[in-house]
This record gives C-alpha cells, structure tokens and sequence, in this order.
C-alpha cells in the first residue's frame, strides 16, 4: 500500500466533432432528466477538449477520495488516467507515481487496480464465482481461485456465497454491483476506482449498497477514488472531496470545509441542496449594492473598487425572511413554495435582482407564493465572489 501522486496531469481528446456536442462525458452516470442542470462546460479550445486541464492529486495510502462534478467535467477520465486506461503521453502529459513505484509508463495490467463500473460489466455467461476466478484463470493462477474466492466471499458478508453459483441475468442490480466489487476485491488491488457504481441502483438499494462499500474500504482501508455527480454520496463516501469542473480540480477538502469555505463562485454554486443563492450586485463601501439596496457588510477591506461587478452569496439556510418588515430588509415576492416532508422543510423561493433565491424555512412555516415577503441577508453568513468568481469574503 502506498499513496498516489499525480501532477500535472493534461488528458487531451481531439474532437472533430461540434463542440456542443461533446458536453456530456462518456460513461454518463447522470440520468438524462437530471443532465440539464449538470452540463459541466466541457473544456474546449484549440479544437480539442481538454478533458484533464492540469491536475495534481496527491492520494494518501488508505484513504477514500471522491470526485465530484457535473457531467463532461473530466471524472472518468481521471478514473482512467489512474487505472492506465489513458496514459500521460503525447498528447497528454504528466506523471503519476504510486509510492516508489514510477507508474507513468506502466500499463494498466502492471498497475493492478481495480475498477467498478456504473453497469457493473461482469461476464454474462459465467456465474459468480466463474466471474470473479476469471483473472486468475487468464493468468494462469486457477489454484488460488477457492481459496481467494472464500476469503472475498466472507468479506463481502451474510447471503454473498448464495450468490456464486448464479449467473448476472440472474442477480439484481445491487447483487450484480456486489459481485463487481468482489470481483475488484478478490485481486487484492492496489487502487480501488468506482465510477458512479450506484447510479443504477433505486433509492434504496442505493443507500445500502454504499453503507455497504464504505464499511468493507474501512474495514480494509483500501485507497479509494469515487466519482459521483451526486453531493451525498460523495459525502459519505470520500474522506476528502475533490469539486472538479471543465477538466480542473477547483477545491479539495472535507465537505464541511468545501461547504464552509467554497473557494470559488462554481464550488458555492454547486455544493449545498440546495447550493448557495448568488444574486449579482456591485461593491460599495465596505459593503455590497443589491438591485438598489444596501447590504452593509461592514467590511473595508472588500479588496475591490468601488462601483465593480460582484456577487453576493447566501447559503439558503441563512437567508433571512420574514411577513413583516424588519430592519435592513428588502420587500420581495414569493414565487413559489416546495414543501419537503421527509426532511421537515420547505423552500420558499424569491426574485431579488432578477436572481432566484431560496430560503429553507421549517415546514410548519406558512408561505405563499404571490404574497410579499421581507427579506434580508444576515451580514455573518454572506459571501463575497469578484469578477473572476473567486471568493473574497
Ligand atoms: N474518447 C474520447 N474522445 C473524445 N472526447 C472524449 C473522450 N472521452 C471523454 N471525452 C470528453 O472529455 C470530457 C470529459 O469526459 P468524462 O467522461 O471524463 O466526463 P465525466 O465527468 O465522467 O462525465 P459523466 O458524469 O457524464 O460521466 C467530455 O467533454 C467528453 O466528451
Ligand atoms: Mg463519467
């Protein structure tokens, strides 16, 4: 076991094709009626697109990353720069080590690292054990096969031996995406990757299978990669969270530090359920200009000029609303109200600048929608974006 050490990775696909249609990536964990809001403005120019844009990841040994990002951002392809899937050669460029061992020009098969796909991609034909055997018998190692396949079989748990004899047709999903992952397992891999593993899986499957998957990385403290397009599995499964964009990583950290502190305009943009309102204003003495109305944040070292472009951002859970005016509000109308009962809330969503903004309130709260509210942003919660969307309060 040792850490992996990426840098400067550069992943560069010709594309002759038009650019708007290249947005979305390849494996496409993202179901289609979810894609619209996903479209991760995939890194174009000079007729190519730049899929890995200069990336360094430094992975410790043992620990559980995940990559989270709209879709065409570039996740898989980091998945398969780390498996050698892809390698760092002309075009592309960069190095990747594995501990001690340089593994730049090594290919995939020497790097032993496992993957698991979203579609699970276990040999049709072949029952379970048959499935998992199957590396060995290719290199010519069938001996191990029992005993190997015992071992995995009572780490993946109660019922996964019920499940060796069956061919995939016949398993669930969740039995198919278990079988996958013993498959990875049962080669004692060096590097665990997982490419939107769950996306197949119904809601409630999906949050066992991954309570499932995060207590066998614990147990055996296997270095991880998770990509997901999904906040709260990458929660729960990543240590630290790697926020990619258009083929970039904008922030790494644990969520609470990504969620606190987003270092950039998409990070708060994109994290959060839902992320943070930001409403376009200008700067002005210490404060921000909102459509008209002052938010005085007092604070003089803004770092920009008077009268320039910025953004204005509030998480929904600290704005601020209120039925009657009260100091330092602004009047705005209710547009629309979303109850969520499971989650005891609703989200009561208004216009302020032209900019949609949501208030998470409690659900015993009465709103409704076409009804004047007031509205203020508590100056400790508020963020500040400059032009260049970085983050300076
Ligand atoms: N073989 C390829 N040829 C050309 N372009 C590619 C190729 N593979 C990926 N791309 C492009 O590179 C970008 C990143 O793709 P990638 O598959 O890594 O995205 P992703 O973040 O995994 O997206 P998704 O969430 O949809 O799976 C996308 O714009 C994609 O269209
Ligand atoms: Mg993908």
């Amino acid at each position: 076991m040792a850490d992996v050490h990426i840098r400067d990775a550069q992943v560069v696909f010709k594309e002759e094709k038009d650019p708007a249609a290249v947005i979305f990536g390849q494996t496409g964990g993202v179901p289609e009626d979810e894609q619209s809001d996903l479209v991760g403005q995939a890194n174009y120019r000079d007729g190519a697109v730049w899929a890995i844009d200069g990336v360094s990841l430094d992975i410790h040994d043992g620990e559980s990353i995940a990559i989270l990002g709209p879709s065409g951002c570039g996740k898989s392809t980091m998945l398969r720069v780390i498996a050698g899937l892809i390698m760092l050669e002309t075009p592309n460029s960069g190095t990747i080590r594995y501990g001690e061992e340089e593994w730049t020009e090594l290919n995939a098969k020497d790097r032993r690292v496992g993957i698991v796909f979203q579609n699970y991609a276990l040999y049709p034909h072949m029952h379970s054990k048959k499935n998992l055997g199957f590396f060995f018998k290719m290199h010519k190692r069938e001996e191990e096969v029992d005993e190997r396949v015992e071992v995995v079989s009572k780490i993946m748990g109660v019922g996964f031996d019920q499940l060796l004899e069956r061919r995939p047709k016949a398993l669930s999903g969740g039995q198919q995406q278990r079988v996958a992952i013993a498959r990875c397992i049962v080669r004692d891999p060096t590097v665990f990757l997982f490419d939107e593993p769950l996306s197949n899986l119904d809601a409630k499957l999906r949050t066992r299978t991954r309570v499932e998957i995060k207590r066998l990385l614990r147990r055996f403290n296997i270095t991880t990669v998770y990509v997901t397009h999904d906040q709260t599995e990458a929660q729960a499964m990543g240590d630290r969270i790697a926020v990619m964009q258009a083929g970039r990583i904008q922030q790494l950290g644990a969520y609470r530090e990504i969620y606190d502190n987003p270092s950039n305009m998409f990070v708060a943009g994109f994290v959060g359920m839902p992320p943070m309102n930001l409403i376009p204003g200008t700067a002005d003495n210490g404060g921000v200009r909102v459509d008209g109305h002052f938010v005085d944040l007092r604070n003089d070292a803004l770092g920009v000029r008077a009268g320039s472009d910025v953004h204005l951002g509030i998480r929904p859970e600290s704005v601020e609303i209120s039925h009657h005016p009260t100091e330092g509000s602004t009047p705005v109308e209710v547009y629309w109200v979303e109850s969520h009962f499971s989650e005891q809330r609703k989200e009561v969503t208004f216009d302020l600048a032209g900019t949609r903004v949501i208030a998470k309130r409690p659900l015993n709260e009465e709103w409704d929608r076409n009804t004047t509210a007031y509205a203020k942003v508590p100056v400790e919660h508020a963020y500040v974006f400059d032009s260049d969307e970085s983050r300076l309060v």
